[in-house]
């Protein structure tokens, strides 16, 4: 096959999600449509459980299945589908903003109870800055919840989505009956438990006067449908694609993962139109997945559950040209040329030593210490990937060395904990002391936990009152001055050698952007 013809049979994409909406059961059933049934169990546990977020065991349980199920490729309607896995747990959120720069487009759950919830809000905002298209899918409609319609506002007004229903719900909860599938004119009825196959309970319906259909879901659901269908088409704009590839406008679709309902309606939707791979942004050039010469970014890192091998795998997507295996390619930020024995792909159920991989595609890559999350490889060319953030950490503490005969140990622990993005480390100017600051407090105990198991290193914690960590940039050689004159004993380094500007209060914030008008502030660092 030509690369143009690989690129056009790939599609990337992320499910985000509130937890327990449902996003692990919609991602098992989506892979049982593509045969890839074996790992459809292993989905449903990579999850921290609800109630055991200081379970150590289960965080380690958590990571080994998550580096199976961190991309989860499958072959559907000759389309071959790349899942990348998102966590939905809050702590880890910095872990799913930066899996949404590797994919194309986005899948949002959304339970029909609850409706839009904190993390969705965060999560579709992440999307959004990144143009990716959206497709809506309501769950759990087996359950009573909101009115189809109040929750269609309720998307629009918080999650700033212009939507377009393309399944409508026949009633709801006790009296669902299905849905009507505007896209393709046909009735999907609803059974329970039902594994959906092509023709199971789909009949076409172009013509929804026909009385035919007040046998099939009875008078009053069939007024309701057709009243409602009515109103859809006055109200929401007719589907159009091209807005929809721009991220302007968003299907939604209504079922139930768990009775796998409704989702093939959206899958078979999906695979119509979400984008194939897209070019990607550098900082030198705009980056066609269709030139010849491989380009691509590690988005993640991911260390080797096996304690005897030192061994990382990082996660890198491919922009442009053919991967291929054994091949020298340049570490853009290292200088230096690197070949691959063993990149894995991550395809169906198994992990398999790859040969080539295409533009959209994701290979994991052993490593042993190379990579950080940003890095770009290329055939040769100086490039650098945009638009991995470092967020402004929420949480911080001073970090201490608990074990003074460790302390190589421990320095370099930290070093690789932070370039696998675990958190952020921030080294006091004047103090030299450091600073880990992270978006969760659960990341505290994962790198105490870590460090001592992974790098025989220990570490205690000191509490650390601070609102955030901005980065700072300035023109204005004498203002910066004036600034690091007033303000070092709030300064910092990040990991990089960043100045980071560290802000007790949200007053102490203001008082030093209204003082400092030339200095300016971002909370985000984009790599
Ligand atoms: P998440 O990955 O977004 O966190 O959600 P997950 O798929 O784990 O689903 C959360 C809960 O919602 C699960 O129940 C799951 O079975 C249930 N669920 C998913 N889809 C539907 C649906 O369409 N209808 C209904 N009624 N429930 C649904 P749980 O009790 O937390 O777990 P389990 O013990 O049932 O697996």
């Amino acid at each position: 096959m030509s690369l143009i013809e690989e690129i056009e049979k790939r599609k990337t994409f992320g499910i985000v999600s509130h937890p327990d909406a449902g996003k692990t059961t919609l991602t098992e059933k989506l892979l049982l449509f593509g045969g890839a049934i074996q790992i459809a169990g292993a989905v449903k546990s990579n999850k921290i459980k609800k109630h055991a977020t200081s379970d150590f065991m289960e965080i380690e349980r958590q990571r080994g299945i998550s580096v199976a199920t961190s991309v989860m490729a499958f072959e559907y309607r000759d389309k071959q589908i790349n899942i990348l896995d998102t966590p939905g747990h809050k702590d880890f959120a910095e872990d799913t903003y930066r899996t949404l720069t590797a994919v194309d487009s986005a899948i949002v759950v959304i339970d029909v109870a609850k409706g839009v919830e904190d993390q969705t809000e965060k999560l579709v905002e992440v999307c959004r800055m990144r143009k990716a298209p959206m497709i809506v899918f309501v769950n759990k409609m087996d359950r009573e919840g909101k009115d189809a319609f109040s929750l269609l506002d309720e998307i629009e007004l918080r999650l700033k989505l212009r939507v377009c229903p393309l399944s409508w719900p026949i009633g709801m909860g006790q009296r669902f009956k299905g849905v009507y599938n505007i896209y393709e004119k046909s009735l999907v009825l609803f059974m329970p438990h039902g594994k959906q196959n092509e023709d199971d309970g789909t009949m076409l319906f172009e013509d929804l006067s026909d009385p035919e259909l007040d046998k099939i879901v009875g008078e009053q659901l069939a007024e309701e449908l057709r009243e409602e269908v009515d109103m859809i088409e006055q109200v929401y704009p007719k589907f159009d694609k091209e807005a929809y590839l721009k991220g302007e406008l968003s299907p939604v679709f209504f079922g139930s993962a768990v009775n796998n309902f409704g989702v093939k309606e959206m899958l078979d939707c999906f695979v119509d139109i979400a984008p194939n791979p897209l070019p990607r942004e550098t900082e030198e050039r705009s980056v066609k997945p269709t030139e010849k010469k491989f380009t691509g970014f590690v988005f993640k890192i991911h260390a080797n559950m096996d304690p005897k091998h030192r061994d990382r795998i990082a996660f890198m997507r491919i922009c442009s040209g053919t991967f291929e295996r054994n091949t020298n390619y340049l570490h853009v930020r290292q200088g230096k040329k690197m070949k691959f024995a063993n990149p894995t792909a991550f395809m169906a159920s198994k992990k398999s030593i790859l040969e080539e991989a295409f533009p959209g595609d994701i290979v994991g890559l052993y490593d042993s210490g190379n990579f950080k999350i940003g890095d770009t490889m290329t055939e040769g060319e100086e490039l650098h990937f945009k638009g991995i953030p470092s967020f402004s950490p929420e949480q911080f503490r001073y970090v201490n060395n608990a074990d003074p005969m460790k302390y190589k140990q421990l320095e370099k622990g930290l070093d690789q904990l932070m370039d696998e993005g675990v958190a952020q480390l921030f080294t006091k100017k004047e103090s030299n002391r450091k600073i880990i600051g992270t978006v969760g407090a659960l990341q505290f105990e994962v790198i105490q936990y870590r460090l001592e198991h992974e790098y025989g290193a220990k570490c205690s914690y000191e509490p650390l009152n601070m609102y955030k960590a901005c980065w700072i940039k300035w023109t204005d050689a004498k203002a910066f001055k004036d600034f690091q004159d007033r303000r070092r004993n709030d300064l910092a380094t990040d990991k990089d050698g960043n100045l980071v500007f560290m802000a007790e209060t949200a007053w102490a914030l203001k008082m030093a952007q209204d003082n400092h008008p030339d200095i300016e502030f971002f909370f985000q660092n984009e790599n």
